[in-house]
Order: structure tokens, then sequence, then C-alpha cells
């Protein structure tokens, strides 16, 4: 067999996608490929924070769809570029080899390199915060640009494990105001996770940055998966406060500009949003542009009964 296929055999045995299974073919024992490779596909990382509009739901469908990861890609040459990372749901799916992350979100990115770079100290942390309501209104409080990096993260996560659905949401001044979140027994530190998270991210670029960014590095064979604030359904279901920033019409039109330069120079592009017409119109008429509907469950509704399942698209140019 040659090298592509037993990747792809790989890709088939663990249900799993071709870029991750080129992860496993490099990290596995040769002389005991698949049984090595089960025990390392055991171990795969989860994204460590929640997140609106999590993609991990999804993967499945963009994979049987024939549209996740482009067949063009090559993982060994050329590299992955994730620019509005949120919780990565897509990065951890795929762990390429070259991979850059980026979201205009400070302290998501700090927490990112905190678990990079200082995971243990990170994980001492984590470990000293309590499930209460007066204390997580304490922390909640606390302003993160007088914190230490350590702090910003410890924090971030708590935040994350333990307010309303996992929400990040801030106020005008920037400050957090998601209120407290009723569980059972939230997992704060998930040390196990985390490590293998600080090990996956090792060599990986993770900045805070304008989305836009991604056109000084991005060449052509590279893969950019694009999932934006999408363009609200409705008026009343908007939902585009992840930073201080908004995301509005004029943003998407840049945004689908910034598609159109990473075609033009032969990337691979795939890209989230809703599925309305201004979507629509705004991709329709680009050279190689594919618009794809797919199903997702409504996760920014607390209350199961409401939420079903709603459309969204799926946009690539192969
Ligand atoms: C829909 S979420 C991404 C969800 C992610 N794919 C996941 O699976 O968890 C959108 C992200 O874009 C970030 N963002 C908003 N405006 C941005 C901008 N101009 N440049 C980069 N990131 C931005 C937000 O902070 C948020 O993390």
């Amino acid at each position: 067999m040659t090298q592509s296929q037993i990747i792809l055999k790989l890709a088939k045995t663990f249900n799993t996608n071709r870029i991750y299974a080129h992860y496993l073919f490099n990290a596995a024992d040769k002389n005991n490929l698949f049984d090595n490779a089960k025990e390392i596909n055991k171990q795969k990382p989860k994204p460590f924070i929640k997140w609106v509009g999590g993609k991990r739901q999804l993967l499945k469908q963009f994979r049987d769809l024939g549209l996740y990861p482009p067949e063009g890609f090559n993982p060994s040459t050329n590299s992955y570029f994730e620019p509005f990372v949120g919780g990565g749901a897509v990065f951890f799916d795929l762990i390429p080899k070259k991979a850059e992350l980026s979201d205009l979100n400070s302290e998501l990115v700090t927490t990112y390199n905190v678990i990079k770079n200082n995971v243990e100290e990170l994980i001492k942390s984590l470990k000293k915060h309590k499930y209460e309501k007066e204390y997580y209104l304490k922390v909640r409080a606390k302003d993160p640009e007088k914190l230490s990096d350590i702090e910003v993260a410890s924090r971030f996560i708590f935040l994350n494990r333990t307010g309303f659905n996992g929400m990040y949401r801030v106020n005008s001044s920037g400050k957090f105001n998601v209120p407290f979140g009723k569980y059972k027994n939230p997992i704060i530190c998930d040390e196990e996770n985390l490590r293998r998270v600080s090990k996956t991210l090792e060599g990986v670029i993770i900045r805070q940055q304008d989305y836009k960014n991604v056109l000084k590095k991005a060449k052509k064979g590279d893969f950019i998966y694009f999932d934006p604030p999408y363009y609200p359904v409705s008026s009343t279901s908007s939902f585009t406060s992840y930073t201080a920033n908004n995301f509005s019409e004029r943003e998407q039109v840049e945004l689908r500009d910034t598609f159109i330069e990473l075609n033009r120079r032969g990337c691979y592009v795939m890209l989230s949003n809703s599925d309305t017409s201004f979507i629509h119109e705004l991709y329709s008429g680009i050279d190689n542009v594919r618009i794809t509907k797919v199903k997702a469950s409504r996760a920014i509704n607390s209350k199961a009964s409401k939420r079903g399942k709603i459309n969204e698209v799926l946009i690539t140019n192969y």
C-alpha cells in the first residue's frame, strides 16, 4: 500500500478526516500502526471551552458532503488558517501540522497561549476556583487588564465553565456581564484535556488580530476556514457580541472581498454563515464558489424545546 492509501484506510477505520488520519500516520509507531493509532486516537484533545457557534456538531455533515477537508490540501507542505478561531472545533478535529489560529478576543487568545506555554501553572490556578455564585461574581468583577496572563486564562476558563450557557458577552464598556450558570457539577479543570491541548498547540501560531491579517500570510494551496459572527436571520436574533465590536453588513462585505482575494491566489477557502438572502447574494457569481445548505441545531437558546434545526450555509471555492 502507498502512504496515501494507508492514510485513507486510517481515516476509514477511525471514522475521521484525512488530515487527522495524516497526523495519526505520522505520530504512530510504524511497526504497529493501527493499534498504536487507536491509542493515540483515544487521547484526541477536545476544545477546552464552550463557544457559541461551535462547529463540532456539524463536522460529520461537512465531511459527508465531501466538502471538508478540501481534497487537494496537503498538510505536509501547506498551512491551515483559522482566523475566527473561537473554541477551535475545526482545528481540534483536523490537527494540521502547520497551523495559524487567531481571533479578535484578546482574553481568548491569551488563554490559548497560556495553555500552549504554561499549562501546569494554569492547572494549579484552575484548581483553586470554587463553584459558588458569590465567588463567581467576585471573579467576574476583576479587570483582566490588571491580571497576569495565567490569571487571565484561569478566570476566562472558570467563567466559561460556570457562567450561563458558556456565553461570552461584554457590555458597551467591555466588561464581561454573563450571569452565573446553574450546573450540577461543572468541570472547571479538565487537566488531562488541557495537557493534550497544550501538546497539540506546540508549534502553532496563535495571535490576537483582525481576520484580514490572513491576507499577509496565506499562499496558494493553503486552507482557510472562516467562521465569522453570522449575519442575523432576523433583527431580533442578532448575536454578535463576542467582543465589544460589532460585525455588521459592512464587515460581511469586506469578508467576502477577503474570500475573493484568497480564491484568486489559489487557496482553499471554506466559510460558514447564516442561510439568508443577503449572504446568498453576497457570494453568488464568484468563480468556483459553491453554497451548500447544512442543518444545525440552535445552540444559543437555553430552552431545549426551542433548540430546533435551522439552516446554515457552507461556502467553498472547491
Ligand atoms: C462564530 S465564532 C467562531 C466559533 C468557532 N469556529 C468554534 O467552533 O468555536 C466567531 C469568532 O470570531 C471572533 N471575531 C469577531 N470579529 C472578529 C474579527 N474582526 N477578526 C477576528 N475575529 C473576530 C469572535 O471573537 C468569535 O470568537
